[in-house]
């Protein structure tokens, strides 16, 4: 069985690498793999693939940041002619970045066999990038891997059933498995305490895109940055807007570092006192690691972390009084499985 995997961006090498750990485990499964390039920087895709012992991808297609279209389209464009090559079994994706759009469309339209894994999520603004992607790569996906039961409903009241598998969180087994080989001493050689410090990520489209919005936000950052140390590896595009509108001054008391690697990043979170983020991957982490983090979202398609109060959706207007209000450590734990969605996912489809 040849099995054609697709990924581009951070959060797709870290599914990527569980999957295909337990893809390796079967005999007669050939796993081809796709890297469309969408992420290029060392610290936002090289490094995922050494921390991660994920293989050296098959084919890197070199296609990034242009505009939406322009990128999904040359990926279709060139997905296509690599299936054309390969003839897979079967195309896997992950998530819902424009190579995924682009795998499942390519796919599709050659009435290949699409899995998606992260299937079913949903949330608002509806125009935003990823929820179009996901939506779309939903419709014409064969099997349709969801983490949570939330996304179980959202498929059910779109009427789609067949093909549907509850797995739980692939994230969450990547969690687990790399737990022993955090670097749990990152932290003290930033000169943080236990703790005594938040880490933040931002990149979504809504939040560092509009001046307005982004200054609002870096408003409410600099007054928590007052009271307690924020560690802040900022994603290449929201370092281009601060720039790009001159807001650098609010980001003065925040200790600012490029993107870092899986490892470092998950060590820092576990000795943190919580996290700010608008990454879906890192508010769910963040909950792995027994933290709570102000979600930087007007929703989310993690909602169950808002609903038994772990995590709460903020903006730049209410972000100071949320972070005073961040409830103590204690919550329920395992709400998106048990560490076994990859094998899972991996089972039903070498079933097949
Ligand atoms: C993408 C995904 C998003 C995911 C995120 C994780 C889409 C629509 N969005 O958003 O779902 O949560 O990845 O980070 O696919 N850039 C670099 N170096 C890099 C990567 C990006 O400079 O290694 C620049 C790009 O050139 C571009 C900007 O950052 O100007 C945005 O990158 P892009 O891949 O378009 O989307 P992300 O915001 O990263």
């Amino acid at each position: 069985m040849k099995i054609l995997s697709i990924i581009g961006a951070r959060p797709q090498f870290v599914k990527e690498a569980i999957v295909q750990y337990e893809l390796n485990k079967i005999e007669g499964v050939q796993e081809v793999l796709v890297h469309t390039g969408q992420h290029y920087d060392e610290n936002m895709s090289g490094s995922f693939f050494k921390t991660l012992n994920i293989k050296e991808p098959d084919y890197n297609l070199g296609i990034s940041g242009s505009t939406h279209g322009k990128m999904t389209g040359e990926m279709l464009i060139r997905i296509e002619e690599l299936l054309l090559r390969e003839k897979p079994d079967l195309v896997l994706l992950y998530g819902d970045t424009n190579s995924t759009l682009a795998g499942a469309l390519a796919a599709a339209k050659l009435k290949i066999d699409v899995a998606h894994v992260e299937a079913g999520l949903r949330q608002e603004p509806k125009d935003m990038p990823e929820e179009l992607n996901r939506v779309l790569t939903d419709r014409i996906s064969k099997y349709l891997f969801v983490p949570s039961e939330y996304g179980m409903e959202n498929l059910r009241r779109e009427g789609i059933t067949e093909g549907v598998h509850f797995t739980g969180d692939v994230m969450y087994d990547v969690f687990l498995k790399m737990k022993p080989r955090f670097d749990h001493a990152y932290y003290k050689a930033l000169g943080l305490e236990e703790d005594g410090y938040l880490v933040m990520t931002m990149h979504r489209d809504f939040n560092v895109d509009d001046p307005d919005i982004l200054r609002s936000i870096l408003q409410g950052i600099e007054q928590i940055a007052r009271e307690i140390p924020i560690v802040f590896p900022i994603h290449p595009r929201t370092k281009k807007m601060v720039e790009m509108f001159g807001l650098e001054n609010y980001l003065e008391q925040v200790m600012v570092l490029q993107p870092i690697d899986y490892l470092k990043l998950m060590g820092l979170t576990s000795h943190a006192k919580g996290a700010i983020t608008d990454s879906g991957g890192f508010q769910k982490e963040t909950y792995f690691a027994g933290k709570r983090a102000l979600v930087l979202m007007p929703d989310t398609s993690w909602i169950e972390l808002v609903d038994h109060g772990i995590n709460q959706l903020v903006d730049g207007q209410n972000l100071y009084e949320s972070y005073k209000s961040m409830g103590a450590k204690e919550f329920e734990h395992g709400i998106y499985g048990d560490g076994t969605a990859a094998s899972k996912i991996v089972k039903v489809l070498t079933d097949r």
